[in-house]
């Protein structure tokens, strides 16, 4: 007996050490053949995004995998391709065979840019699916009438595909929401107002799609939200009143380029946390509201592109970062003492504002960080030259249809800069060779002359001068 007992247990703590080893080397096998059968829909990538996907490891140490540590099932899956490198990409399909992956609580496949295919309906057959990030892929078709089966889920981004359609309806019945992003897509139709059930909702954004009608009065029951994004699509009407109860956590309100109309309303100078507002490219009328003059926090403002008149109200802010009023019916005469005394500003954009002075005369408090000033359009005399000079960062700067006097050639034309339009002033001087590093350029109707030097601008950037000669123009008389 004891003889015999002795290679049996022998073998079996082998058999159990054998186990023991699998288990601990392996993920789940369901697990494993989930994520195989994912990696099998997709025919390219270039990044090798999934080169440590290999059948027979430990799919838990795998790239964008994530186990829980004591049965070690996949619980989530986190692919993302990273903007500005050409080939962290995917291509191919979501294959349905990530619905073995039973104890998934959370999708991540973000910026895969070639991700395509219709909404994933698997995921409705996934029990404790909980967070569904699926941006910036090329995903089409309409999303399902069914994605209000998803009770339990608390967020939910499809932005940047190419889903149409309607946003369904059913999407009310996701009340666990605390984010919802559809923006970037081609979505038709209205705002569907059971969106109002969704109170648990910090960030809404539906831009950039061809949504139409009003933007649905709802907004009293959603006491969290943070972030409300609305901008680029069709809405027409007003600004609805419910807006104001947002106003003790706003920080981002954003409803720019879409039909909206009427005033801008007093209750939006109540927003104390309100860190960027953007309401350009709609028809508002009338005055900015003198209650803005309480919105001492907000970094950024576009009013730009609307039909609003004077008299702008006195700002008490301390810090703008970028400031738009472009396109107005305003007559500033300067710009702005609380744009100028920024010591954080990097972008003034205030084309077309009725500002007379002379440039030289505008001592802003910070120039380093400007990146952008546009001050196309006003009656502004004098010479930009000391202003470029104080600069380290500028991308772009417009000044367009002015009256300024300087000597092209004195212009400091930092590294950075893309974009030059002087065109319609006085300018005079030479062309200097520096701006042929530029993307854009127009000194066109000035009194500039001599030979062009070589660059890529076509004629119209030159036209109108006194003597400009050299291609694109006529030949320089020799
Ligand atoms: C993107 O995916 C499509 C369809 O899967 C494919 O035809 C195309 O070549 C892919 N693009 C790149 C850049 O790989
Ligand atoms: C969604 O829920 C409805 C009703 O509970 C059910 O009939 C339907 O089969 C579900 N659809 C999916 C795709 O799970
Ligand atoms: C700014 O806020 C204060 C207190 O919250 C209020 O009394 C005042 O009327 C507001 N100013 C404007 C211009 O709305
Ligand atoms: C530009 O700045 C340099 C030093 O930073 C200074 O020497 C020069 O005089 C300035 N030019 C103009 C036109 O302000
Ligand atoms: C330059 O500006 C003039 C006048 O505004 C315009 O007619 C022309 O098309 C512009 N050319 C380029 C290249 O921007």
């Amino acid at each position: 007996m004891q003889l015999s007992s002795k290679p049996l247990l022998i073998l079996f703590t082998i058999l159990n050490l054998h186990c023991l080893i699998v288990s601990a080397s392996t993920c789940h096998p369901e697990d494993e053949s989930g994520l195989l059968g994912f990696k099998s829909g997709i025919t390219s990538d270039p990044s090798n995004m999934l080169a440590s996907w290999k059948a027979g490891t430990d799919c838990c140490t795998w790239a964008g995998v994530n186990c829980l540590s004591d049965n070690k099932r996949v619980t989530s899956l986190s692919l993302s391709g990273q903007p500005d490198v050409p080939n962290s990409f995917l291509s191919g399909i979501i294959s349905l065979s990530l619905s073995k992956l039973r104890f998934l609580d959370g999708i991540y496949l973000q910026n895969l840019r070639n991700i395509s295919g219709s909404f994933p309906t698997f995921v409705f057959q996934l029990p404790n699916l909980q967070f569904i990030y699926i941006e910036n892929n090329r995903l089409s078709g309409r999303i399902p009438e069914t994605v209000g089966n998803m009770t339990r889920l608390s967020a939910l981004s499809l932005a940047g595909n190419r889903f149409t359609g309607p946003i369904p309806n059913s999407i009310s019945a996701l009340t666990q929401l605390t984010q919802l992003k559809l923006g970037g897509n081609l979505l038709r139709g209205s705002v569907p107002d059971g969106i109002r059930r969704l109170q648990s909702l910090t960030f809404l954004s539906l831009e950039d799609n061809q949504l139409t009608g009003t933007i649905p009065d709802f907004f009293s029951s959603f006491t969290n939200l943070r972030i409300l994004r609305f901008s680029r699509n069709k809405f027409s009407g007003r600004i609805p009143p419910s807006i104001s109860s947002l106003a003790p956590k706003l920080s981002y309100l954003e409803l720019g380029h879409n039909y909206l109309t009427g005033q801008i309303p007093d209750f939006l100078g109540n927003f104390k946390a309100l860190d960027t507002l953007d309401l350009s490219s709609n028809r508002f009328s009338g005055t900015v509201p003198k209650s803005f003059g309480n919105l001492t926090k907000i970094f950024n403002l576009d009013l730009s592109n609307n039909f609003l008149v004077d008299p702008f109200p006195e700002m008490n802010v301390k810090g703008i970062e970028s400031l738009d009023l472009s396109n107005n019916r305003f007559h500033l005469s300067e710009i702005p003492r609380w744009a100028t005394s920024s010591p954080i500003i990097f972008s003034l954009k205030l084309a077309r504002c009725g500002i007379k002075m002379k440039l030289q005369d505008w001592k802003p408090v910070e120039t380093y960080f400007y990146d952008y000033i546009d001050l196309s359009g006003n009656e502004i005399t004098g010479s930009p030259v000391g202003l470029l000079n104080k600069t380290e960062y500028l991308v772009g700067f417009w000044a367009s249809e002015n009256k300024l006097r300087f000597d092209l050639g004195e212009l400091k034309i930092v590294k950075t800069l893309k974009y030059l339009n002087l065109a319609k002033n006085s300018v005079f001087g030479k062309v200097p060779n520096a701006v042929a590093g530029l993307e854009k350029l127009n000194v066109s109707y000035n009194h500039l002359c001599g030979q062009i030097p070589k660059t890529k601008f076509p004629a119209s950037a030159f036209t109108g001068n006194d003597c400009l000669c050299g291609p694109p123009l006529q030949p320089c008389k020799s």
